[in-house]
Formats: C-alpha cells, sequence, structure tokens
C-alpha cells in the first residue's frame, strides 16, 4: 500500500502547488509551505486591514514598459493596453508565489513565440499583472489565487476568459491561436469534407441542421480548448449522406486503428460538454497508447481508471508480436480500461521502479486501478494473450488479487523524473475539467 500513499500524497501535494491562495499575501514568509497553500481561499484578509497598509508611491503613468516581451500592466495604463490590444492575455501574480515564478520563464517564452509568429498572432499580446501591488485591479478581476490568467477580447473589461489551456509555452500560443482565429470551419459540399478529414490525423467533424442551435454551440466552444484536434461543422445533407450519420451527431474521424468513432447525444438530443469531451480525449487516443512523457498527461487525465501496462524490449520480435496481439484485448476492452505500453528500451528507470518492474522483466505486464491505488500482475512465465485477457476479465469482475511490491520503492523516488513527469502532466490536468481525478487519488 505504501506506494500508493505515497503516489496519494505526491498529487495531492501537486495539486495544492498548482496556484498560491490569496489568504497568503500577509504571509510570505510560510507562502512557500504546504501546509500554508491548503488553507481554504476563503480566508482573505478583509479589506478594512489590507487598506490600513501602506505602499510606496511610484510614479505611474500610461506608458506600457515591457518585460521579455510581456507587457508591466498596474492601475493607470491598464485601460490603454487593452484598448490597443485586441487578444490580451495577463496574468495576475503575486511576486512571492512559487507557482508565478515558476511559470514566468514559460509565460516569457510564449509572449517571445507570438512576437515571432507576426501573422498568425496578431493582434495578440502577452501582459502581467503583481496584484500585491495593484490591489484595485485584483479586487476588480476578483482575483482570489496566483498565478490566475485571464483573456480580454476587443477591449472588455466585463468579461474576460479563464485561460484554460496548458501551462507550456506552445499549449498558451496554440490555445490563443485558437482563440484569435477564424473559428470553426463550416464544411458546405461532400469534397470539402473528405479533403478536410483526409488532411488530419485527427477531425472532429459536427453534423448540425443548424449551425445555431445550442448543441452546436456547444461544439464550438469545445473547439477552443481541444488544440490538439482540429474540428469542423456541416449543415449539409449531402455530406450527412456521405457519412452516414443523422442531423445532430459528431464523428471523430482518426487515420489509425478503427478509422472512426461515433458519439452518442442524449435521447432527448443534447449535447453534454463533459461526455463529449471524455469521448474526444478517448477516442483520440491509439487503442494502446505508447507511454510517453507527451502521453501521460493523456493517460493520467483520462476518465478511465483501470490501466492494463504492458512492458516489453521492443528490439524482441516476440514482445513486439505479443503487443501487436494484444490489440485484440485492448479492442475487447475499450472503454473499461486503458491499454499503455512501456517500452523498456527507452531509458525510464523511474516509471518503471515506480511500478516494481526492472528492465529484465520484459515481456510482462500489470493492471493498475487507479482510484483505488490496487495493481495486479501475471506471474512471468505465463505471460501470453489468454493469461491478459484473463487478468483484464478478472480485474473489472473483481476477483483478481492485488499484488504489492512496497519493497523495491527507491528512497529517492520522488526527487527523480517520475514526479516531474506526474507533475508536467498535473498542471494541464490541474486546468482541465476533468481534473476531480486528483481529488480522487487524494481520498484514497
Ligand atoms: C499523423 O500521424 C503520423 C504517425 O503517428 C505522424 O507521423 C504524422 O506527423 C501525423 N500527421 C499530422 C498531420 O499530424
Ligand atoms: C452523459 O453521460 C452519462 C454517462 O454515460 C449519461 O448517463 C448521461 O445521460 C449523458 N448526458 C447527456 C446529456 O448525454
Ligand atoms: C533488449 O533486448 C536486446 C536484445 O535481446 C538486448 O540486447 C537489450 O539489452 C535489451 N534491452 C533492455 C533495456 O533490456
Amino acid at each position: 500500500m505504501r506506494t500508493h500513499t505515497l503516489l496519494s500524497m505526491t498529487l495531492l501535494g501537486l495539486l495544492l502547488w498548482a496556484s498560491c491562495s490569496r489568504a497568503d499575501d500577509t504571509e510570505p514568509s510560510q507562502a512557500e509551505t504546504q501546509e500554508d497553500t491548503s488553507k481554504e481561499s476563503t480566508e482573505e484578509t478583509s479589506a478594512e486591514e489590507e487598506e490600513t497598509k501602506e505602499t510606496p508611491e511610484k510614479e505611474k503613468t500610461t506608458e506600457i514598459e515591457e518585460d521579455k516581451d510581456v507587457m508591466i500592466l498596474h492601475i493607470n495604463n491598464f485601460a490603454r493596453a487593452l484598448s490597443e490590444n485586441q487578444y490580451l492575455l495577463v496574468e495576475f501574480y503575486a511576486p512571492w508565489c512559487g507557482h508565478c515564478k515558476k511559470l514566468e520563464p514559460v509565460y516569457a517564452e510564449a509572449a517571445g513565440k507570438l512576437k515571432e509568429e507576426k501573422e498568425e498572432a496578431a493582434g495578440i499580446r502577452l501582459a502581467k499583472v503583481d496584484v500585491i501591488e495593484e490591489k484595485e485591479l485584483g479586487d476588480e478581476f476578483e482575483i482570489g489565487s496566483f498565478p490566475t490568467l485571464k483573456l480580454f477580447i476587443n477591449g472588455d473589461r466585463k468579461q474576460p476568459l479563464d485561460f484554460s489551456g496548458k501551462r507550456t509555452a506552445e499549449g498558451m500560443v496554440q490555445w490563443l491561436k485558437r482563440r484569435a482565429g477564424p473559428g470553426v470551419p463550416v464544411l458546405d459540399s461532400a469534397d470539402s469534407a473528405a479533403q478536410f478529414i483526409d488532411s488530419h490525423n485527427i477531425t472532429v467533424v459536427g453534423f448540425f441542421d443548424n449551425l445555431e442551435s445550442e448543441e452546436a454551440k456547444v461544439f464550438k466552444e469545445l473547439a477552443f480548448d481541444f488544440t490538439d484536434s482540429e474540428f469542423a461543422v456541416s449543415a449539409i445533407p449531402e455530406v450527412f449522406q456521405k457519412y452516414e450519420v443523422k442531423a445532430n451527431s459528431v464523428v471523430l474521424f482518426k487515420k489509425f486503428d478503427e478509422g472512426r468513432a461515433d458519439f452518442s447525444l442524449s435521447e432527448e438530443g443534447k449535447l453534454d460538454k463533459t461526455n463529449l469531451t471524455a469521448f474526444i480525449k478517448e477516442n483520440s487516443m491509439e487503442l494502446i497508447i505508447p507511454f510517453s512523457q507527451e502521453n501521460a498527461d493523456k493517460i493520467f487525465s483520462s476518465s478511465i481508471k483501470i490501466h492494463s501496462l504492458l512492458f516489453i524490449n521492443s528490439s524482441v520480435k516476440s514482445q513486439t508480436a505479443l503487443l501487436d496481439e494484444s490489440r485484440t484485448i485492448a479492442k475487447e476492452f475499450k472503454g473499461k480500461m486503458l491499454f499503455v505500453v512501456l517500452d523498456v528500451t527507452e531509458a525510464m528507470t523511474h516509471v518503471l521502479d515506480y511500478f516494481g518492474v526492472s528492465e529484465k522483466d520484459a515481456p510482462t505486464a500489470r493492471v493498475i486501478n487507479m482510484e483505488t491505488g490496487k495493481k495486479f500482475n501475471i506471474d512471468s512465465g505465463d505471460l501470453n494473450i489468454n493469461s491478459i485477457r484473463q487478468l483484464c476479465l478478472d480485474v473489472l469482475e473483481g476477483t483478481a488479487k492485488p499484488y504489492f511490491k512496497s519493497e523495491e520503492i527507491p528512497e529517492d523516488w520522488n526527487k527523480g523524473p517520475v514526479k516531474v513527469l506526474v507533475a508536467k502532466n498535473f498542471e494541464s490536468v490541474a486546468l482541465d475539467p476533468t481534473k476531480n481525478v486528483f481529488v480522487e487519488f487524494s481520498h484514497a
């Protein structure tokens, strides 16, 4: 059980570290400790108390200074920045907040990238506001934790959008470009639909009889956040026919595995955003997902909590053959289990340690229930398609016996790449509507 406790604690720790609470702004010396950030953000210091604090007067004009391509805003130049920039992303931060410090180079990198892409990113700028210094702005935009990122569009000061992309430079650039872009393309013929679907690995197409309907709006809104996939809509019967769909349906087309996946709207014809989000995530992944830093995010944020892991040495033919054969099982258990393959030749010692597997054990399999932390395995001599299938069945039916290998957790496991990996994954997950994954972990 110890592995799991460690996992829970680390994830809980990361959850608390995701942002600093505004409650801390009178106690900067303790602000960096976990205990402190676990406080409820409702414990804010009362306004009266704050007003009595003196802040040194600095001359602030409407001039806008920059720090590494990021505009420095305050009460006197904020309105000007809004009026001069169509898409203005503002980071509200506290100088002592560890998460803000971590974001700073990422944010500056995003600002630099946007500057380079003058044409594609026209009208998009990044700015920051020190909320400790600029209390008025912090209050106006109801900043409760740091860093908070908000996008102001067309100078609208009343209804900024909360940033919901990945907290990486590339993630920010992608998210902003999609927000500032022309929106979801409309496919108006069977030919243009075929061309669109053919030109990307994954496309999500909404077929609606009315492109202004509530369902179509939900669909288009979702496209803003899925920057890794291409979205389009169509309202043309000829296109519906070609893809054998009825009006008001969504299909994800992909150039791998089964080629397409159809999403079902509710019986009343409602399109549920959460359901469609889970559907896209689940179906954008390969039947068996190669474990990598890049894919860790998708794996950990999946709504599917039982993961079947196959550890192979990709330079051994019989092992890659086993992987190929496993696809039939992955297909059988699709929607119930996530299948992941880890190649032991790609140095990932800490990841292997985490699962209690050594390079020499390949090929081997583990099943882990991410909700309970229970792990299951197959005796090394017995590994084949049938035993993997049987284990999957037993785990789903609750008859499999969990296996614990608590003695081999390296002392420093949480100082190594695993923690970094989880932390990386976490930052995007923390901004994800399905973040309850981690809340569940912390209860376990
Ligand atoms: C599509 O997927 C293949 C294989 O994974 C990859 O090599 C290629 O770059 C992808 N193409 C696009 C347009 O994303
Ligand atoms: C969303 O998915 C859940 C679980 O599959 C289902 O019970 C619910 O009816 C769905 N909601 C809509 C509006 O489709
Ligand atoms: C993978 O298999 C090859 C060939 O048998 C072997 O030389 C290599 O050491 C193995 N790699 C690992 C990491 O075990």
